[in-house]
């Protein structure tokens, strides 16, 4: 399952409409950078390393359509493109990560003629894609072992391949474990406000046969207390060097049910998730998104008017809670501020 797609003769990024999972499946063409960026800020495509692989196609969905023969000029728009990608969510780390790869790569080459960076900024996004769908598999093929025969996940958000470019992180070790013949079963939280869990990952879970029950983020902690839950697993959308995870919000809550009910609580990412300019998750921005997301579903309005809302996308869960950190290179365990840093590339 694919969540993009990108057309290399119309030059134009296809993503599947995620608002409207899974009752329709339909596409979104984006044939500008604008166009990509409004897919961004709009969630049409969502889940940190998707955003990142979105927003190199968008810069060279941007730059492929720069009409000059000059360096200076084709370099400015360049950046202003840059720019209109990086101002969309302010949270997912990946976001960013990817316009500083695909910038340093331009730079690099500026002596090049103009049309030759085209290319190579097009071919640095497409490595990006493959090398996502990669390292997605390896954080499977590294958080396997820590999923027992029997066992039953809670997962929160989605953070299966419709949030990367295929296979997921939080879902790719799930599967890792399904796929090596494990019996296991998952739990879904729904993930208000914007159903993450209930529209995705529900969805993407009975896509693949793996059992999933969907249940209210407000009864985790019942399940937990109950017995039913064997490990926990979430995806990440900034990790700082000391280990905090910024994440889907409602994520912290859970980490702290799992502390108290002596459940593991493990994080799944990629390396390019990982804040490397940041000591802690007290500098991670939190993305506040509009009150209609709360006030209404599906359009209806379900509060009263006028009532006053706060809808932050993601809280940050601190490292002491967090079991490991599966990445693409290996488990990371405490103490994450000697261990994460060691990822550098
Ligand atoms: O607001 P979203 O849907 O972009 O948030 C997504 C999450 O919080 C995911 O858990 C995270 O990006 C990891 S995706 C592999």
């Amino acid at each position: 399952m694919k969540p993009l797609e990108f057309k290399k003769k119309e030059k134009t990024l296809k993503l599947i409409d995620q608002t409207k999972l899974p009752l329709e499946i339909t596409w979104v063409e984006c044939k500008t950078y604008e166009d990509v960026a409004k897919a961004i800020k709009d969630m049409i495509v969502r889940g940190a390393p998707a955003i990142g692989i979105s927003a190199a196609y968008g810069i060279a969905i941007g730059a492929l359509a720069i009409n000059t023969s000059s360096a200076n000029i084709f370099f400015n728009e360049l950046g202003i493109i840059c720019k209109t990608i990086k101002n969309t969510r302010p949270t997912a780390v990946n976001l960013f990560w990817a316009v500083e790869r695909i910038w340093e790569k331009a730079v690099s080459n500026k002596d090049k003629p103009i049309s030759k960076i085209k290319d190579i900024i097009l071919n640095e996004a497409i490595l990006m894609e493959q090398e996502d769908t990669t390292i997605n598999r390896e954080i499977g093929r590294h958080g396997n072992p820590l999923i027992m025969e029997g066992w039953t996940i809670l997962t929160h958000c989605n953070a299966g391949a419709l949030a990367t470019s295929d296979y997921g992180t939080a879902l790719g070790v799930i599967r890792a474990a399904h796929e090596s013949g494990k019996n296991i079963r998952v739990f879904a939280d729904e993930t208000r406000p914007y159903l993450q869990g209930a529209r995705l990952t529900a969805w993407e879970l009975m896509e693949y046969k793996i059992p999933v029950t969907l249940i209210c983020d407000n009864m985790a902690g019942h399940f937990m207390k109950e017995g039913l839950i064997n490990c926990v697993i979430v995806g990440a959308d900034r990790i700082a060097l000391n280990g905090d995870t910024a994440n889907k919000i409602g994520t912290y809550s859970l980490s702290v049910l799992a502390r108290e009910n002596n459940i593991p609580f493990y994080v799944a990412a990629p390396v390019s998730t990982i804040d490397f300019s940041i000591e802690s998750g007290d500098r991670i921005p939190i993305e506040e998104r509009e009150s209609e997301e709360i006030t209404h579903i599906k359009g209806i309005q379900i509060a009263p008017r006028g009532v006053m809302v706060r809808n932050p996308a993601f809280d940050v869960t601190p490292n002491r809670y967090i079991t490991a950190i599966i990445t693409e290179k290996g488990v990371i365990y405490p103490p994450y501020d000697v261990n994460l840093p060691r990822l550098k590339l």
